[in-house]
């Protein structure tokens, strides 16, 4: 994981994406591995690089709009600076992250998927730190938070986007 700072991902270019695919296309399952290079290079998967992989891969935009919304890995929209990843599996589930979670989108004011207008920071579900035995838990960019509750989720943040 790493954390989003300004600057630590390309802009989208045309010919870099077309790279990636060029580099990938060959391999045996080749759509996964593409859409991860988008990520690395990019931070998201760039909307004009859909048609782009449809094409080489001889696919339609619907398939690989399919796996890009299936995965959620793959983010469609550059990332804010920070990223707040709350896991919503069920064991964290059964210890409450609901209500962390709803703590949140009011705290930072934007739904989960989305990222504040000032472009700080970009609120994920996440489905399983492998944490159980210690939800609820999150991951607030490289950091691994758990036995969460509202304060000290609160006290975290506060550290984190100080
Ligand atoms: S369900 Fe949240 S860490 Fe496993």
């Amino acid at each position: 994981m790493q954390a989003y700072e300004d600057g630590a991902y390309e802009d989208w270019n045309a010919e870099r994406a077309a790279a990636i695919i060029a580099a990938g296309k060959d391999r045996e399952g080749p759509l996964l591995p593409i859409l991860h290079g988008f990520m690395a290079a990019f931070g998201y998967v760039p909307e004009p690089a859909v048609p782009m992989v449809a094409e080489a891969l001889n696919l339609s935009r619907a398939e690989v709009h399919g796996v890009v919304t299936f995965y959620h890995d793959f983010r469609r929209e550059p990332a804010g600076r920070h990223v707040v990843k709350l896991c919503r599996a069920e064991s964290c589930q059964a210890a409450g992250c609901e209500r962390l979670a709803d703590h949140l989108e009011e705290k930072l004011g934007i739904g989960f998927g989305e990222t504040t207008p000032d472009g700080r920071v970009t609120l994920e579900p996440i489905y399983c730190l492998g944490l159980c035995a210690l939800s609820p838990a999150a991951l607030i960019d490289d950091r691994v938070v758990a036995r969460l509750d509202e304060k000290r989720l609160d006290a975290v943040l506060a550290e984190t986007l100080r």
